[in-house]
């Protein structure tokens, strides 16, 4: 696997205000990395330093295993600092002046725009665009020198639910070509949707670090059991809507298909003559955990 990023207890000092405290991180090509925490964890300031908008108090970073700074900044595109559009010229002129600060090129305009989904609308003036158009355009605007990498801070903040859906359908659109992102959100749920890999910040102190589906993947889980336990585990063997079961004498754990629940499980279970002493579902004790950080600091 390429290493796009590698950071080494990276530590942002503003005054007392420890903001990032001795991060470690890896992130590796093709991944949708996301930096999970609640509001003042450090997230923004952690992309700042790696945008080498922000100087590090102490540790250090590396892109792509190179030395080189300079060309490494130049496969990245973020939004961090959000474009200035100018609300009276069309998407088309806008990014060609974004072309020229960039110095990459006007080529990639219509490509761009038909990634992001605006290419119908490129000749209507930015002011008449809504929210989301807004912010599709700004994740253009970072891909126009066709970087590798793409960066982005809170990129459904202040959207309306549509506005959030295009968004992160864009991000998972934009990854599934391959590039590498890192972006940082507060919210458990898009991090759950968009991202392959992530960390928890809280407080500046990295708590967690894994891939999503191992930590985050919503495991469908049922447990049961009845006065004759021995029907059950015969009844239950054949019940099609479960991946697997376990049995522990006492109580069966069953791993459910997606799309089947707790009631099909009692429905069934009670059409084959067995009705359930107990029925319980289980969320994922990690994701729980998480919520209650990301509660701790609203
Ligand atoms: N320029 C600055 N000067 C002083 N303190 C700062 C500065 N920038 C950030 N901080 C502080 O550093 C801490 C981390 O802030 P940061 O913006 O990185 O958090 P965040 O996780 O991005 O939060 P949010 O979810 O609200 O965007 C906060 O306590 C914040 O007040
Ligand atoms: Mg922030």
């Amino acid at each position: 696997m390429e290493r796009i990023l590698k950071i080494n207890s990276l530590t942002k000092h503003f005054g007392r205000i420890h903001a990032v405290n001795n991060l470690e991180l890896e992130v590796f090509k093709g991944q949708v990395f996301g930096i999970l925490g609640p509001n003042g964890s450090g997230k923004t300031t952690t992309l700042g330093m790696i945008l080498d908008v922000v100087a590090p108090t102490s540790g250090t970073f590396r892109w792509f295993d190179d030395g080189c700074t300079v060309e490494a900044r130049k496969k990245i595109g973020s939004i961090l600092e959000t474009p200035c559009f100018y609300p009276y010229l069309t998407a088309v002129q806008n990014l060609r002046i974004t072309a020229h600060i960039k110095q990459c090129g006007t080529q990639n305009i219509d490509a761009v725009l038909k990634q992001v989904g605006l290419y119908d609308r490129r000749n209507d003036r930015f002011k008449t665009y809504s929210l989301g158009m807004k912010q599709r355009l700004s994740i253009g605007a970072a891909l126009l020198s066709d970087p590798p990498v793409l960066i982005l801070d809170e990129p459904t903040n202040g959207l309306d639910p549509e506005g959030i859906a295009e968004v992160r359908e864009l991000i998972r659109k934009i990854a599934g070509e391959g590039k590498t992102i890192i972006m940082a959100s507060h919210l458990l749920d898009e991090v759950q949707k968009v991202c392959t890999h992530f960390c928890v910040l809280r407080k500046g102190f990295k708590l967690h670090e894994g891939s999503v589906s191992d930590t985050l993947g919503e495991i469908n889980k049922v447990e049961v059991s009845s006065e004759d336990m021995a029907k059950l585990e015969a009844v239950i063997q054949d019940f099609k809507g479960m991946v697997s079961y376990q049995s522990n004498g006492s109580a069966i754990e069953l791993i459910l298909k997606d799309d089947v629940n707790a009631i099909a499980v009692n429905n069934y279970c009670f059409e084959n003559g067995i009705t359930l002493k107990k029925l319980l579902t289980h969320t994922n004790t990690l994701e729980k955990e998480f919520l209650k950080i990301l509660r701790e600091n609203d």
